[in-house]
C-alpha cells in the first residue's frame, strides 16, 4: 500500500492507495472510531461494496443512504435526503459520514459532512477512476443549481482518503476513459515525464493492468497533492486554478448537451485539446506537441471534437463559468506539455477561433 500525504496544518490527511482495502479491518477501523457512521453512496453501489464495508464496521451503528444514481441527482433534493436520514435517526456532531462512490457522491456526501450540524467528519472511499484521482481528494465539496454545475459548495477537507484500486474492476470502460482524462490532465499541467509515461502505457491502462493503475493513480494524487497544498482555496496565485485545464470548455460541453450525456471526463478531454489548440494558435505549445496531446487523449478512447455549439452560446457559458471575473473568461492555457497557467491575457479572436473549430 502507498500512502501520500495532503499536508494543510490541521487539515492535514493521508491518502492510502492500495488493493484489498475491504478486507483490511485495521486500516478501516484506524478511521471510523465514531459510534455512529452513516455510508453514503447509490443504488449502483450499493449492492457490489456496501457488504463488504459493512462487514469490516463491525458492531457499529451503520445507516446505508443509497441515493439514485446520477449527476441530476447531485442537488439540493438528495441533499435534504441525507439530512433527514440523519436526523431521523439522531445522528450527533460526533458522527461520521462515508462517501463511497464516485465524484457525485464524494461532492454531495462532503458537503453534507460540512453543513451537517456545522461540520462532521466525513472519510471519501473514492469508486471511480476520476474521483480516486480528483474530486476526493484536496476538500472541494458541492452540488449543481439549475442555474450551473457545482455552484453551490464549500471547502471541506475529508479526515481520510481509501483508494482500493480492486474496485475498478466493476467500472465500465467509459466511465474508466473519463477517469484517464483526469489523469491526463496532471501530466499536461505540470509533469511532461508522466505524460510520456502515459503514452507508453495507456493501452495497460485501457485494460486495467493493476500495476499501471497503481502507478497512475499514486502519480496523480501526488500531483494534486502538491497542488492542493500549495494553494488550497484556488487564490488567485493561479495555482490551484491549473487543475481546472479545459474545464470552462467542458463545462459549457456539459452544460448543452446535457449533464450525463457527454460524461464531465469526456467534456473535459475536449476542452483540454481545445486549450492545447488555443495555447498553439498563441504560440506556445508545438503543433508536434499538440498532435501528441490529441494522440494520448483518442488513445484513452475520449473525444477531441466539440458538439455543433453556437457561438453565442458557447461564450455565454463560458462567461457564466465560476472562472469567469467582471465577465473576463479566465483560462487555463498551456506552455509545452508540463506546464499550464491562469491567463485572461489572450486575443479575444483567438478564443472565437477556438471555439468555432469544429474538427482538431
Ligand atoms: P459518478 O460519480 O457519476 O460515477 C460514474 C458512474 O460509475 C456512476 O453510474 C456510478 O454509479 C458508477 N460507479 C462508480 N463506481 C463504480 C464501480 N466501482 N463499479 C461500477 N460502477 C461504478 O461520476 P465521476 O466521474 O466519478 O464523478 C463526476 C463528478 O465529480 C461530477 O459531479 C464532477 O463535478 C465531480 N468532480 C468533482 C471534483 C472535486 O474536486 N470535487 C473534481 C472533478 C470532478
Ligand atoms: N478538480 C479541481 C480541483 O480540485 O481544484
Amino acid at each position: 500500500m502507498k500512502t501520500i500525504n495532503i499536508d494543510l496544518a490541521k487539515r492535514s490527511y493521508p491518502i492510502h492507495i492500495g488493493q484489498n482495502l475491504f478486507e483490511n479491518n485495521d486500516l478501516v477501523a484506524k478511521y471510523t472510531t465514531q459510534k455512529k457512521i452513516a455510508i453514503i453512496t447509490n443504488e449502483t453501489i450499493e449492492p457490489l461494496y456496501v457488504p463488504s464495508l459493512k462487514r469490516l464496521l463491525g458492531e457499529k451503528e451503520v445507516l446505508v443512504i443509497a441515493l439514485p444514481d446520477g449527476e441530476q441527482y447531485k442537488n439540493h433534493e438528495s441533499l435534504n435526503v441525507i439530512y433527514d436520514e440523519l436526523l431521523t435517526h439522531k445522528f450527533g456532531r460526533d458522527s461520521l459520514l462515508i462517501a463511497l462512490g464516485g465524484g457525485v457522491i464524494g461532492d454531495i456526501t462532503g458537503y453534507a459532512a460540512a453543513t451537517y450540524m456545522r461540520g462532521v467528519d466525513f472519510i471519501q472511499v473514492p469508486t471511480t477512476l476520476l474521483s480516486q484521482v480528483d474530486s476526493s481528494v484536496g476538500g472541494k465539496t458541492g452540488i449543481n443549481h439549475a442555474l450551473g454545475k457545482n455552484m453551490i459548495g464549500a471547502f471541506y477537507q475529508p479526515k481520510c482518503v481509501l483508494i482500493d484500486i480492486d474496485v475498478l474492476q466493476t467500472l465500465p470502460d467509459r466511465e474508466l476513459s473519463a477517469g484517464l482524462a483526469e489523469v491526463i490532465k496532471y501530466g499536461l499541467i505540470r509533469d511532461a515525464a508522466f505524460f510520456a509515461w502515459l503514452e507508453r502505457e495507456m493501452v495497460n491502462l485501457l485494460s486495467k493492468s493493476p500495476e499501471q493503475l497503481m502507478y497512475a493513480i499514486s502519480v496523480s494524487c501526488e500531483n494534486k497533492a502538491r497542488v492542493v497544498s500549495e494553494d488550497e482555496f484556488e487564490s488567485t496565485k493561479g495555482i490551484r486554478a491549473t487543475l481546472n485545464l479545459g474545464h470552462t470548455f467542458g463545462h459549457a460541453i456539459e452544460n448543452v448537451m446535457g449533464y450525463g450525456n457527454w460524461l464531465h471526463g469526456e467534456a473535459v478531454a475536449c476542452g483540454m485539446v481545445m486549450a492545447s489548440y488555443m495555447s498553439m494558435q498563441l504560440g506556445w505549445v508545438t503543433a508536434q506537441d499538440f498532435d501528441r496531446i490529441k494522440a494520448l487523449i483518442k488513445t484513452a478512447k475520449l473525444p477531441i471534437d466539440p458538439p455543433d455549439i453556437n457561438q453565442v452560446q458557447f461564450m455565454e457559458l463560458m462567461r457564466s463559468d465560476k472562472k469567469a471575473v467582471q465577465g473576463k473568461i479566465n483560462l487555463i492555457l498551456q506552455k509545452g506539455i508540463g506546464h499550464a497557467f491562469l491567463t485572461n491575457d489572450y486575443p479575444h479572436e483567438t478564443l472565437l477561433d477556438t471555439i468555432n473549430q469544429k474538427v482538431f
